[in-house]
């Protein structure tokens, strides 16, 4: 059984013990021994690599020397403690010697907030410098995995280039770097690495990414293997993403108290719903969102909210970001002015015939405002009198769609072949078959903007696709 299975934070450090042996071990110099530093050099010496901590402060290193803690961290001080003793542990303020005594370099120098707002990178260009200076001096591979939590771009674009221009030496033949994101929580972070919820690494090449995959195979069987920029960006998102949880949360209960309602009783039931709630469901990229609750519910709340005398910034807000995500369709259409454009798709999601609040119909009604020709074919929308009465409540509902609905027969066409025949760029906001088969078929000069993620794999090389958010 691995470690991830487990998934216990109150793991027993005799289970680690008996996790098959990872055969090669390289050895590790970690620079920054903070609350990341610190918890990687104990955790991968109990694992069995030795580790040389760095950092510019004296006190921390004389207390991972001495086998001490140098911050509150359950577990932490015992681990040091039998690293220093099994001869895995050292540390130094020297980096230039860290790094030549060692195979692989982990950073986890810090990366506060600058006073503009920016993330400061002077930590991680003083260490990068530092670790170039080093290189110059190695004659063997040397891979580099940055921990920090930094802006996308920051490894390819400021780490490496650092170490290129301080050691003379090329990314990718004489040394490589990695971007391996840190999930630990501060309270349990000896549990949670020995128990991580996932293990990302993004790799200049393929020798590094197996170099660094061996570190983590003890503790984590199927890690997840993306892009440097990805692996940078998917902490940002988890952060951003808990930040969104922690608000959204608070301004339930903000309001639930004004309401006299119990906020713990609401979200003692909210989480239960492993299906809708909390899980994959509505959180991959796509078009706003649309139909006859989501829009009606959001304005309800915020109105109530108004109402109440109480500000929620985060659920008051959901209306204004969704319509910058039409704006966003509207701006990617407008190279096309002038030409004909198309839609697969007019509801708000597949498999229904309901026309209210679609922001298909949002997004055509603003083109049809500024003159464009337009065409449009759903499957599910049929001539007839449930048509003709759902033409009539968006007319009344929707006074920005009135004359799309005046137009939308006639600009209706009978199937997808129709759309893609007489269509310049064709918009497709549903992911079925039907469409995607549509849209592979398609004449060579035939563009398409896809709202819907068509295709997992991006088409490669195909300057006539694009994505709203992709
Ligand atoms: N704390 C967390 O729970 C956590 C979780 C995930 C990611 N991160 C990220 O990991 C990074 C480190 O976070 P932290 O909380 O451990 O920071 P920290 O401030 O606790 O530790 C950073 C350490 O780096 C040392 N340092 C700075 N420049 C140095 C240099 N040139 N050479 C050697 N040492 C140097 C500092 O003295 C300090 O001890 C940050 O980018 C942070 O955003 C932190």
């Amino acid at each position: 059984m691995t470690m991830s299975r487990m998934g216990s934070e109150s793991l027993r450090l005799e289970n680690v013990a008996a996790l098959p042996a990872v055969h090669e071990k390289p050895s590790i110099s970690v620079i920054g021994l903070g609350y990341v530093g610190a918890v990687s050099m104990a955790c991968l010496a109990h694992l069995g690599f030795r580790m040389v901590g760095v950092d510019i402060s004296l006190d921390k290193v004389r207390a991972i020397k001495e086998g001490r803690s140098p911050i509150v961290e359950a577990r932490l001080g015992d681990l040091l403690r039998e690293g220093v003793d099994a001869g895995l542990i050292d540390a130094t303020q020297n980096l230039v010697a860290a790094v030549l005594d060692t195979d692989v370099t982990f950073m986890s120098v810090g990366t506060p907030t600058s006073p503009n707002g920016d993330c400061d990178l002077t930590y991680v260009r003083q260490a990068s410098r530092a670790i170039g200076q080093a290189l110059s001096l190695k004659s063997g591979f040397h891979v580099i995995v940055m921990r920090c939590s930094v802006p996308p771009g920051t490894t390819l674009d400021c780490v490496a280039p650092e170490i290129e221009a301080a050691s003379g030496k090329k990314m990718g033949v004489d040394f490589g770097v990695c971007f391996n994101p840190e999930f630990l929580r501060e309270g349990v972070a000896v549990a949670d690495f020995y128990a991580p919820p996932k293990t990302v690494i993004g790799a200049c090449d393929k020798r590094s990414e197996e170099i660094v995959s061996r570190i983590y195979s003890a503790v984590d069987e199927r890690i997840l293997f993306v892009s440097i920029e990805a692996a940078e960006m998917v902490k940002y998102a988890d952060n951003v993403w808990h930040a969104t949880k922690v608000a959204f949360g608070n301004e339930i209960g903000r309001l639930c108290k004004a309401l006299a309602i119990d906020s713990h009783e609401v979200m003692n039931v909210f989480v239960k719903d492993l299906k809708l709630n909390l899980s994959p469901y509505y959180l991959k990229p796509g078009f706003a969102f649309g139909g006859s609750c989501l829009p009606k519910e959001v304005r309800a709340v915020a109105h109530l909210a108004t109402d109440l005398g109480i500000n929620l910034p985060l659920i008051q807000n959901l209306t204004a970001s969704n319509d910058r995500h039409v704006d966003q369709a509207v701006r990617l259409l407008k190279p096309f002015e002038g030409q004909r454009i198309g839609f697969l798709g007019l509801t708000f999601k597949p498999a229904t015939d309901d026309l209210r609040e679609s922001p298909t119909l949002e997004l055509m009604a603003r083109l049809q405002a500024k003159g464009e020709t337009l065409l449009a074919y759903d499957p599910n929308i049929a001539e007839g009198p449930h048509l003709q009465s759902q033409i009539d409540y968006v007319r009344h509902a929707c006074p920005s769609q009135a004359r799309l609905m005046d137009d939308l027969k006639s600009l209706t066409v009978q199937s997808a072949d129709d759309v893609m025949a007489n269509s310049d760029i064709v918009v497709v906001s549903h992911a079925t078959d039907e469409f995607r088969a549509a849209v592979k078929a398609r004449r060579p000069n035939v563009h398409v903007l896809d709202l819907a993620r068509l295709f997992a794999e991006l088409p490669a090389g195909d300057a006539t696709y694009q994505g709203i958010a992709w």
